[in-house]
């Protein structure tokens, strides 16, 4: 299949409304998406990405009030997360319609939705007729692409269309939080911080870590993430005596240890989660077999980059 590359929202929403796969910018990281009323175009993002048939995806609106096109008795809670955050880079965790099919939430009767606050993912969105499922745009368990030549990289040959827009200036996934169990649920960590999320909702709870043999509470937990080919390596400050090489890299918010091959100091925390997974990706292409990452503070979207780093290590 020929990939085609636009940098037109509307010729790309007309593949998608056709039934075509189409890669498209969000503030987080780029998606593939499919119109979510169609079981026949979703089915081609599983197969583009080599994703697991039973990890369900995100559904995406371009307005907020659009969201009762797929989801149901939307509780007080999740009406307020909606005010206080939509658009922008947090998924809720809702009741499913039943004209939502089954493929898009692996079966679930639940449907995570989200309205990116993207420009030119709006716009995209408003062009198609439906809601668009979509999942980040890499091949399954490679880290979330934030610009569109790795989308390109990736999944060029497998999808109908790419949307190109200027890199994810976020740079990690949406946070998750269910609503549809009470106290609400926080099932990832992103750019909406639990400390933001706990201004609405105090009891909000944190969901624990996947123990294998356990039913995961997002069926996202089971697999792993985010990895790239070399390995991670977790560091906490101040830096010990850290052994460096010539395939050695670093990135972090400190200077880097004498000797790394390929460092990136990031002046905040922002600027690291936007890095990251651009970070790993040319380590492996420049055969790097060792990445030092430092570890962040845990608050705000330090705990974001925390958990993606503690998942790229492979640290159950
Ligand atoms: O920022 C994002 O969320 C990006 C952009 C493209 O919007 N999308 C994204 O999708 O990260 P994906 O498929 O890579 O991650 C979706 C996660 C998975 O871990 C999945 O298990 C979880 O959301 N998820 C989806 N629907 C769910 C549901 N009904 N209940 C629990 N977890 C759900
Ligand atoms: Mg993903």
């Amino acid at each position: 299949m020929q990939t085609l590359l636009t940098d037109r929202p509307e010729e790309a929403a007309s593949w998608l409304n056709r039934g075509e796969t189409v890669a498209f910018p969000t503030e987080t990281v780029y998606g593939l998406g499919a119109d979510a009323f169609n079981a026949d175009a979703v089915a081609k993002i599983f197969k583009a990405k080599g994703r697991p048939s039973d990890n369900p995806l995100i559904v995406h609106v371009a307005t907020p009030d659009r969201i009762g096109e797929v989801a149901r008795e939307i509780s007080d809670t999740a009406k307020m997360l909606v005010e206080r955050f939509f658009p922008g880079p947090l998924t809720l965790v809702l009741k499913k319609r039943d004209v939502v099919p089954e493929i898009v939430s692996a079966g679930l009767p639940t449907i995570g939705v989200r309205c990116p606050s993207h420009p030119v993912a709006s716009e995209f969105l408003r062009y198609c007729k439906h809601p668009v499922a979509a999942p980040s745009a890499n091949l399954s368990g490679r880290p979330s692409p934030t610009d569109w030549k790795t989308v390109y990289h990736d999944l060029g040959g497998r999808i109908a269309c790419l949307l190109r827009g200027e890199p994810s200036t976020i740079g990690l996934e949406s946070t998750i939080v269910d609503c549809t169990v009470n106290p609400p649920c926080l099932l990832r960590t992103g750019a909406v911080s639990i400390e933001s999320l706990r201004e609405l909702v105090p009891d909000i709870e944190i969901a624990t870590a996947y123990k294998p043999g356990e039913a995961p509470k997002s069926p996202g937990q089971k697999y792993r993430h985010y990895s790239p080919e070399a390995e991670i390596v977790l560091v906490e400050t101040p830096l010990q005596n850290l052994p460096t090489d010539s395939r050695t890299a670093w990135i972090g918010l400190s200077a880097a240890p004498e000797g790394a091959a390929k460092t990136l100091q990031c002046r905040d925390m922002a600027e690291y989660a936007r890095v990251l997974f651009g970070f790993f990706r040319t380590c492996d292409a420049e055969g790097i077999s060792k990445i030092y990452c430092e570890l962040p503070p845990e608050e705000g979207i330090g705990r974001a980059i925390r958990d993606r780093l503690v998942k790229a290590a492979g640290i159950k």
